[in-house]
């Protein structure tokens, strides 16, 4: 599937609001090919040559809603730090993810969140659980995988997770405070 900044789905349609579905596995053909299709789009929109090229938003992740498929497929690329400050980057090509845990400590990113699907301006802190327990199986490895998360991999994995349900991340944003703070939360 051709995706990019025109094909995706943006909030002023409401098919971004609909439920997405459980996936059959193993993977049939064709939702194979969309979630590959879907990794392929995150990992290039961070190729600046590319992303101006086949006009691609940067991103880290994106979930089947998007492209107008209501399946719970998701594909996440987060570069982030491991707790001895070395570089590692996450990848996933999840398929029927489920949060089993999450922390009552929250957290939120100081600078907002954003959304391929969301163009005009949505600021304020979204406040997400600091560290959650997904469940799902894996594309990239191939199978059921535990994900343990904490700081930005948490936020993203429940971002892309909020589509299956769909919400948006602004959706979480107090109306009347944008910028409450949100007790005991970490900043990030
Ligand atoms: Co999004």
């Amino acid at each position: 599937m051709l995706i990019n900044n025109d094909t995706i789905i943006k909030d002023t349609d409401e098919r971004i609001r609909q439920v997405s579905e459980d996936v059959e596995l193993p993977l049939s053909a064709e939702d194979e090919s969309l979630l590959r299709d879907m990794f392929q789009y995150v990992v290039d929109s961070t190729d600046e040559e590319k992303a101006e090229k086949f006009n691609l938003r940067p991103a880290v992740g994106i979930s089947a809603i998007q492209v107008g498929v209501p399946k719970k497929m998701t594909a996440i690329v987060v570069d982030d730090t491991d707790k001895n400050g070395n570089p590692i980057r996450y990848e996933f090509m999840l398929v029927n993810p489920k949060i089993v845990s999450s922390s009552i400590q929250q957290a939120y990113l100081s600078a907002g969140e954003g959304c391929l699907s969301v163009v005009s301006e949505h600021e304020g802190y979204v406040p997400r659980s600091a560290r959650v327990k997904v469940r799902a199986f894996d594309l990239v490895t191939n199978q059921y995988i535990e994900i343990r998360a904490a700081g930005y991999l948490a936020i993203v994995l429940q971002h892309e997770l909020d589509h299956f349900k769909g919400i948006l991340f602004y959706d979480h944003i107090n109306a009347k405070d944008p910028y409450r703070q949100i007790p005991g939360a970490i900043e990030i």
